[in-house]
């Protein structure tokens, strides 16, 4: 083993073929500004982290007392698509992005299936995810995809741009960095948190939710998030819920319903 990294809410232990990819993302571990964290206690998860030698992607070995799991950025789907051409932009997600949505700012990167999603439908995607582990994933695996799709009609550009920070934040530098207001520079930005318990528990999530709730404990600061956004100036803002929970925010415009999940469109003007 390389290293590992013990923080409150997970131990990671980077192995030595990871090591190197690993570096790169050292930064993003710190245990910022919080001297009174207690990295002594137990870990509610223990993982280690591995490097796909094909792929150069990472992966991720999670066991716990009732499940082991293997976790990484599934891009199977996304470079088809890319390979194919163009995915149809069909469905409420669509609906509620909005036809026009052309440069998309994915403000809860998770393991980036909206975000690529977006991508193989020809949107310019920028991506933001606060929890270290996944961010690096993401940013792993986006970064090997220029490689494979070396020589071929597809643009960097078409692959979306990790950031690892949170969202209001992510959107406040691009906006301070940005010549133009940033307004300009988003068509509409997206926001997916994570689902607030039911009150009636059903039946048991699947290993991957289980991981996420035991590793992410939930976005509890998701209404504040999506407040400071519409705050700092986005014009399209789409919330993603579960059909039974109430709204994040007052003022939606307009509702757009899946099977469980609604999409909520915010306008600001
Ligand atoms: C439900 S998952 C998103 C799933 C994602 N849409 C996908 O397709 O894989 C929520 C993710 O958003 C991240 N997140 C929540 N609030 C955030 C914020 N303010 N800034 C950045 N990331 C955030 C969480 O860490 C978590 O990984």
């Amino acid at each position: 083993m390389f290293m590992r990294i013990k923080q409150p809410r997970f131990e990671l232990e980077i192995t030595e073929e990871a090591a190197s990819a690993f570096t790169r993302y050292q930064d993003w571990f710190a245990v910022d500004g919080d001297q009174n964290a207690d990295t002594s206690a137990a870990s509610d998860v223990v993982l280690s982290l591995h490097l796909d030698p094909q792929t150069q992607r990472f992966f991720l070995n999670w066991q716990n007392s009732s499940a082991a799991l293997k976790l990484d950025v599934q891009c199977a789907s996304f470079v088809e698509s890319l390979s194919r051409g163009l995915a149809t932009k069909q469905g409420p997600l669509n609906q509620a992005l909005g036809k026009k949505t052309r440069r998309i700012f994915d403000a809860t990167g998770g393991w980036g299936n909206d975000s690529m999603l977006f991508a193989s439908q020809g949107m310019v995607v920028t991506t933001v995810e606060r929890n270290p582990i996944l961010a690096m994933m993401l940013h792993q695996a986006m970064s090997t995809l220029p490689l494979m799709f070396e020589g071929s009609s597809f643009s960097n550009n078409t692959f979306p741009e990790i950031h690892f920070g949170s969202a209001d934040q992510v959107y406040k530098q691009l906006k301070e960095g940005s010549n133009s207001d940033t307004a300009d520079v988003f068509d509409c930005a997206y926001f997916d948190p994570m689902f607030p318990p039911k009150r009636k528990k059903s039946a048991k999530s699947n290993k991957q939710m289980q991981f996420a709730q035991t590793l992410l404990q939930g976005d509890p600061d998701a209404a504040d998030i999506a407040a400071s956004l519409l705050e700092q100036g986005v014009r399209r803002l789409v919330v993603k819920r579960p059909s039974y929970a109430a709204v994040l925010l007052p003022n939606v415009e307009q509702t757009f319903s899946a099977k469980l999940v609604d999409y909520d469109v915010y306008l600001n003007f």
